[in-house]
């Protein structure tokens, strides 16, 4: 599945709102007084995760931006994250061998907007390689099902469950765990022997953020509509309304995301 530099770059701003900052602290605080600090982000798309997170961690960092995407990757490297942090990419497709980017020499795993896609086979190597090389891992904005739409429009409902439906279509990993994804990894790093620590990381979008809300809608209506679920004469009512709400500047849009913050025990 590919994801254009445009449509990151637009959430970004979204995104770096959202995080949530009870586990950012929790993040700083564990890494404190460290002088160097290697760290693997996986999915990196253009490196929305260094750029959110390199600044609560000590200087003398060295990441490792993995994808399979070698434009974003380019433009990753282009867009700096500050002093005192190296960047390096790899690419790789993660559906293949996630157990080989596992074993480069890190210090700690994140990811972001990525566990929603992966599949619960794929979840649990995962979890089980993560485990064998004790690394604490944060995996940030993972959707979780929420969402709500204002204005209220009659269609929102059917729209939002015919979403979630689609969100648990294969992703390029088997079934995607979508957003039951949270709660799925919550599940496997306790068993795995972590303390596991979930804070939400909602968008709330508004009038301000018109161009992100028309390109969701835009994504949402698509992806409802190759599910054929949904009369289509519903789903193009429930689009213009929606578009009609961010044009005259009514409109909100709440999508609920999790983050996770894992530690080995
Ligand atoms: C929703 S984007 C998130 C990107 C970035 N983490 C962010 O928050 O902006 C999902 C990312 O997963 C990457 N991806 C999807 N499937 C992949 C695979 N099989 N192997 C490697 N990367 C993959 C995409 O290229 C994309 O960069």
């Amino acid at each position: 599945m590919s994801f254009s530099g445009e449509w990151l770059a637009l959430r970004e701003p979204a995104d770096h709102a959202a995080r949530n900052k009870e586990l950012l602290a929790g993040i700083a605080a564990y890494f404190a007084g460290r002088t160097d600090l290697s760290v693997t982000d996986l999915a990196s798309g253009q490196g929305s995760t260094l750029r959110a997170v390199a600044k609560h961690l000590p200087p003398g960092q060295s990441w490792t931006l993995v994808d399979y995407d070698e434009a974003l990757l380019e433009s990753a490297t282009r867009l700096s994250a500050g002093d005192g942090v190296e960047i390096s990419t790899q690419r790789a497709d993660l559906s293949d061998d996630v157990a080989s980017v596992l074993a480069l020499p890190t210090d700690l795993l994140t990811t972001s907007a990525f566990f929603d896609l992966v599949s619960k086979p794929w979840l649990t190597q995962f979890v089980k390689e993560a485990a064998k090389r004790r690394l604490p891992v944060y995996a940030a904005l993972t959707y979780d099902g929420r969402m709500s739409c204002a204005p209220h429009d009659d269609h929102d409902a059917a729209a939002v469950a015919a979403f979630n439906r689609h969100q648990r279509h294969d992703k390029g990993f088997g079934p995607a765990l979508g957003p039951t994804a949270t709660e799925t990894a919550q599940r496997l790093f306790q068993s795995a022997g972590y303390k596991v620590m979930l804070g939400p990381s909602d968008w709330r979008l508004s009038a301000a953020d018109a161009d992100l809300q028309r390109q969701l809608i835009g994504g949402w209506h698509d992806a409802i509509a190759e599910l054929k679920e949904m009369p289509a004469a519903s789903l193009a009512a429930w689009r213009e309304a929606r578009l009609a709400a961010i044009d005259n500047g009514t409109a909100e849009l709440m999508v609920g995301h999790q983050d996770l913050w894992a530690v080995p025990a």
